[in-house]
């Protein structure tokens, strides 16, 4: 089955306030950079989804198409410019993306339809109510037992996708994942465990991560001769 790789890259970075997020460096590489050059490997081609009027950097070896409103729009976008039967849907601002966690998604999407990285959650959850500057504890979510924080990438047979979408988009439905419209619709989703290092960079603090992490990631991955 053929696998392509969809990069929603057109979100504004607005709560990082450095301009468009893909394009933001890392260690001399954008976030776009890293997140293709890890999924170029494991599939037959790479879309990204850019914001109207950017263009690819000549580094990202990759196909654009122009990004919507919302990052559903966008994954929709890439879904109706590819045919492969197996799309991974991967955020541009999840830079460091083991292999393993690739290989072990399109294993689990071609063998169930859908499957997501994910993570246990370590912390107790709380609901904030208001009161103070970020409000006060209203609420305890017990049991963390069974609660999972989803990552990407999230792998998909195509036609489930498309479906699920266009449900989502017929009944003004709106998810800030994919893996979460295919089981509105009651669809299966494999949970593959994620990595520590695959979180998302939003905030000023997760870039300061991404500067620490960057110069052990990329020496592990020249060592080992790939992610
Ligand atoms: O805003 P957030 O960090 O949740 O965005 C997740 C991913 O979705 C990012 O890679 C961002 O570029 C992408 N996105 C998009 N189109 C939008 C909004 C976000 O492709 N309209």
């Amino acid at each position: 089955m053929r696998v392509a790789a969809l990069i929603p890259a057109a979100g504004s970075g607005t709560r990082l306030g450095l301009g468009p997020k893909a394009f933001v460096e890392v260690a001399g590489r954008s976030l776009l950079g890293r997140s293709a050059a890890a999924l170029a490997p494991h599939v037959a081609e790479v879309l990204v989804a850019l914001p109207a009027g950017l263009d690819l950097p000549g580094d990202v070896p990759a196909r654009a198409v122009t990004g919507g409103d919302t990052r559903q729009a966008s994954v929709l976008a890439l879904l109706r410019a590819t045919d492969a039967e197996v799309v991974l849907v991967h955020d541009a601002a999840r830079p460091f993306l083991p292999g393993a966690v690739v290989g072990a998604v399109i294993a689990a999407a071609r063998e169930v339809g859908a499957a997501t990285a994910a993570l246990p959650v370590a912390d107790t959850l709380v609901r904030a109510g208001p009161g103070g500057d970020c409000g006060t504890l209203w609420g305890t979510l017990t049991p963390r037992e069974g609660l999972w924080a989803v990552q990407t990438p999230q792998g998909f047979r195509r036609d489930l996708l498309l479906a699920a979408h266009g449900a989502a988009l017929a009944d003004g439905f709106a998810a800030t994942d994919d893996a979460g419209l295919i089981a509105r619709t009651g669809g299966a989703v494999r949970l593959v465990p994620g990595d520590a290092r695959l979180f998302k960079v939003t905030t000023p603090g997760d870039l300061a991560l991404a500067q620490a992490l960057a110069p052990v990631w990329d020496a592990q991955v020249w060592d080992a001769g790939g992610a």
